[in-house]
């Protein structure tokens, strides 16, 4: 759209904690925004450049069981090493922030708390494997079994990484916790959904307005919206003792979904960095938001992360998300 506006807050994925940054992220998102912001700070124009790790989610867990220390640890080194990477490299973020540090934890929470209070999750009861020797359940990646579509014997609970199928946990055949070697047993559990099936339409009219957007990004959307029964209610709490609290009463031993707490990781990054006015920033409609992305990211920042900031109300959304490639480089 071709609105003037007086600001741009420009953002780039929060890598997850759980690696070194890769060569091709920096080409294809850090590097991109990079350009984008010196151009805009070179033109005199305000511009606030977002970034920060992602700390939350399964793989950090289970990085830090194999390595026998907390996942605190986990994300305290990759948070050091990537950010000292980004500087070496010259990427010019305002602020590289985290997602386990006490803000970002305070907003999440009292961001999931209004939408709550405005009723705007579904709360359902799912079946969800349980390994009653850890006495925990079981996130899909803790479970490995038989596939039973090439029968590896060592597929995961969301994928076969031999024939490359997408799986869920109960399709595998003998199953077992990763983390007892038991067999996991199935047991009723509460999460909060986010009604997506319902917000469609207010979702369509987003999307709608953007279809200047890349073909890979504006096509992606639409084949979401446009597919079999169109978008689906997803649980945006979990069943894992690592992350931001469901700050709810029935829902000790539960965390928010890493992909409902990173993207508010920009504005708890935003609010670290300028206190007193970063309201500016993500609600006045002068703002020009833009998210810088992987491809990987395009659903939760164009479908996702809009929803949650339409229901929870005063928030502006992105007015563009360019998502590239991350380049894969092969030895030959
Ligand atoms: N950590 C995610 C990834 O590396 C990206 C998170 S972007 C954010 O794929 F929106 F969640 F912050
Ligand atoms: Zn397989």
């Amino acid at each position: 759209m071709s609105t003037t506006y007086k600001r741009t807050l420009v953002t780039s994925a929060l890598p997850y904690a759980n690696g070194p940054v890769h060569i091709g992220h920096l080409a294809g998102c850090y590097l991109p925004s990079d350009i984008f912001v010196r151009y805009k700070r070179s033109k005199g124009e305000d511009v606030m450049f977002i970034c920060g790790s992602d700390e939350h989610g399964v793989p950090i867990t289970i990085k830090a069981k194999k390595e026998g220390v907390s996942p605190q640890d986990v994300v305290d080194k990759y948070h050091k090493m990537m950010g000292d990477s980004f500087k070496e490299f010259g990427i010019s973020f305002d602020i590289y922030s985290r997602t386990s540090n006490k803000i970002h934890h305070e907003t999440a929470s009292d961001f999931f708390k209004v939408l709550y209070d405005k009723g705007g999750f579904t709360e359902e009861i799912t079946e969800q494997y349980y390994d009653e020797e850890a006495k925990q359940f079981l996130a899909d990646r803790y479970i490995t079994g038989t596939c039973p579509k090439c029968a590896n014997p060592n597929a995961y609970g969301d994928q076969c990484e031999k024939c490359g199928s997408t799986l869920s946990a109960t399709e595998l055949i003998d199953p077992k916790s990763t983390l007892s070697g038991a067999k996991p047993v199935l047991k009723e559990t509460k999460n909060w959904f986010l009604p997506l099936d319902k917000l469609q339409p207010k979702i369509q009219a987003y999307l709608d307005q953007h279809k200047d957007w890349k073909t890979n990004v504006y096509g992606q959307c639409k084949s979401w919206l446009d597919s079999g029964d169109g978008l689906q209610p997803r649980a945006m709490t979990r069943d894992l003792d690592w992350g931001v609290p469901v700050p709810v009463k029935g829902a000790e031993g539960k965390v928010l979904y890493v992909w409902f707490d990173a993207p508010i990781g920009y504005i708890s990054a935003t609010k670290e960095l300028r206190p007193n006015d970063w309201e500016l920033y993500w609600k006045d409609k002068e703002t020009r938001l833009i998210h810088f992305i992987g491809k990987d990211n395009i659903v939760f920042h164009c479908i996702i992360f809009p929803a949650m900031l339409m229901e929870h109300g005063d928030f502006i959304l992105a007015d563009n998300v360019p998502a590239n490639e991350f380049f894969k480089f092969r030895r030959r």
